[in-house]
């Protein structure tokens, strides 16, 4: 069982509010998913949704209240040691380095707190960052207080890299970093997925984790709601592919073609000296509708000049499923 399997785990945080009232928050009520070995599986989910308390409990962090998960099929709690030593771990980028040393001097300290030698630890260190392109250019060599959060970022995940962890948790990873950055980071991270690792991710904007992750799971507070390959996940709920097709010659006849062997709505026509612009919303996929476009222009014996065929976005299932429109039980 590699990878990474989650079965019904449940967490609640009990704080004190105030003399003896006590508040207890469900952070995870259930949760249940597995991302397959050299996956990158998105845990994508709104503020408070859960996602750091579960990153944690895979870390072997924080004890879940029950429930069963395991790393590489090894059991978070009761193998936590055997866990630790194959996952590598990025829970805050921006904390947990010494301001004054290099990056360098960092995690040539976290690797000799790994059991590595001085040499060795040196050698190990030099190999993570230039893995995550921060050797050179005296990237190195500057004190980690004149790091820009970019550099944070990807010395963060050089210093989750320093055992070769075959499993890598990331608690948003590129939160608060610049388009290139963040760019740069989730190139890092494919081409670390792309050596076999498996990777956890958690974020909550669509258009970063549809461009890496290969699987994923919607955690809302504190339950699963849908999960599957981002393609799945917008073909399962249904979501509309908007249309947009530009036409010389067409007549009401041809919309009624289309309409007959692919069910449209929303429909919009727009008449330009002679060209009709035509937007529709149709849920059968792409082939289904150009077949029945084509068909249709035969038909009506019309010209095309432009066909483009819009899929929906992971945010308009994120928002679907986020928003209540849709109950885990469908998938
Ligand atoms: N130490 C704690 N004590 C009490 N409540 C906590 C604690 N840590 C988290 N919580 C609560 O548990 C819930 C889940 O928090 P968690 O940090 O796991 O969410 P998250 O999805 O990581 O959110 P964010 O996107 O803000 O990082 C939230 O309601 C949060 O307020
Ligand atoms: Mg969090």
């Amino acid at each position: 069982m590699r990878g990474i399997v989650v079965k019904d785990v449940r967490k609640s945080y009990v704080s004190k509010e105030g003399f003896r009232k006590k508040r207890v928050v469900e952070a995870l009520r259930g949760v249940s998913f597995s991302a397959n070995s050299g996956e990158i599986h998105a845990l994508l989910g709104p503020n408070g949704a859960g996602k750091t308390t579960l990153v944690k409990i895979l870390a072997t962090l924080l004890l879940p209240d029950s429930g069963i998960a395991y790393v590489e099929g090894y059991d978070v709690v009761s193998q936590a040691e055997e866990v630790r030593r194959i996952i590598g771990v990025v829970l805050d980028v921006s904390k947990g380095f010494y301001t004054s040393l290099t990056g360098f001097e960092n995690l040539v300290f976290y690797a000799m707190l790994k059991g590595y030698s001085y040499s060795d630890a040196r050698k190990r260190a030099k190999d993570v960052l230039e893995l995550v392109g921060l050797w050179g250019m005296e990237a190195h060599n500057r004190p980690y207080y004149a790091y820009s959060l970019g550099m944070r970022a990807r010395l963060s995940i050089a210093k989750a890299l320093l055992t070769n962890p075959s499993v890598l948790l990331l608690d948003e990873p590129t939160l608060g970093l610049d388009v290139e950055s963040a760019k740069m980071v989730r190139r890092l991270i494919g081409d670390l997925a792309k050596e076999g690792r498996t990777i956890l991710i958690t974020g909550h904007n669509m258009f970063e984790i549809e461009q890496i992750a290969t699987s994923i799971s919607i955690i809302n507070s504190g339950r699963i709601v849908a999960s599957g390959t981002p393609r799945d996940l917008k073909q399962r709920l249904g979501l509309l592919h908007r249309v947009v097709i530009r036409v010389e010659g067409a007549s009401k006849e041809f919309l009624y073609r289309i309409s007959n062997s692919v069910r449209i709505s929303n429909v919009i026509v727009e008449e330009l000296g002679g060209v009709s612009k035509i937007v529709f919303y149709a849920k059968a996929g792409r082939e289904e509708v150009i077949q029945s476009v084509l068909e249709a222009l035969r038909l009506v014996n019309a010209r095309m000049i432009d066909f483009v065929f819009e899929e929906p976005t992971l945010e308009d299932a994120y928002i679907a499923v986020v928003s209540g429109g849709y109950s885990a039980e469908h998938s």
